[in-house]
């Protein structure tokens, strides 16, 4: 897997987030198991309950075009305009999202400063006993 290409994908797509009312930028960059990337960027509303953050954006363009296997998810975030870029992991709501499609055990979350600086969890270390499509099964 190359990570880094995977967090200059999450970083380019950062430049276009939409974010005009908390001003903080995020990008994400989802590998999939055939090695295809889908990218996102957080969008807020001025009504602010319907904003999508940057992993679920690239969640949901992957899955909405057919895709349901995934390895990795690279995510950068960080005030506009600035350039040092501290770690930023993923909200609640993306990661039970993640359970939904990903392994948790495998699932590789890429929280990144830069393409050379980065820390790696699993899903399952972002979201221990999570609940998801498994517990459902009879
Ligand atoms: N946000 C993301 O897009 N991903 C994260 O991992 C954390 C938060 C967005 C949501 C909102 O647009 C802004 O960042 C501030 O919370």
């Amino acid at each position: 897997m190359d990570r880094e290409l995977l967090i200059q994908k999450a970083m380019k797509a950062r430049e276009n987030a939409y974010t005009p009312y908390s001003g903080f930028q995020v990008g994400a960059a989802l590998l999939t198991d055939d090695g295809q990337i889908f990218t996102g960027c957080n969008i807020e509303s001025a009504s602010y309950t319907p904003s999508n953050c940057a992993e679920r954006t690239a969640f949901f363009k992957a899955v909405s075009e057919g895709i349901r296997e995934f390895q990795a998810i690279a995510i950068v975030g960080g005030p506009a305009g600035r350039e040092e870029l501290e770690i930023c992991a993923p909200c609640g709501v993306c990661r039970q999202v993640m359970m939904e499609f990903c392994d948790p055990k495998t699932f590789e979350i890429i929280l990144a400063k830069n393409p050379k600086e980065y820390q790696t969890f699993t899903l399952k270390e972002l979201l221990p006993l999570g609940f998801g499509p498994k517990d459902l099964e009879r």
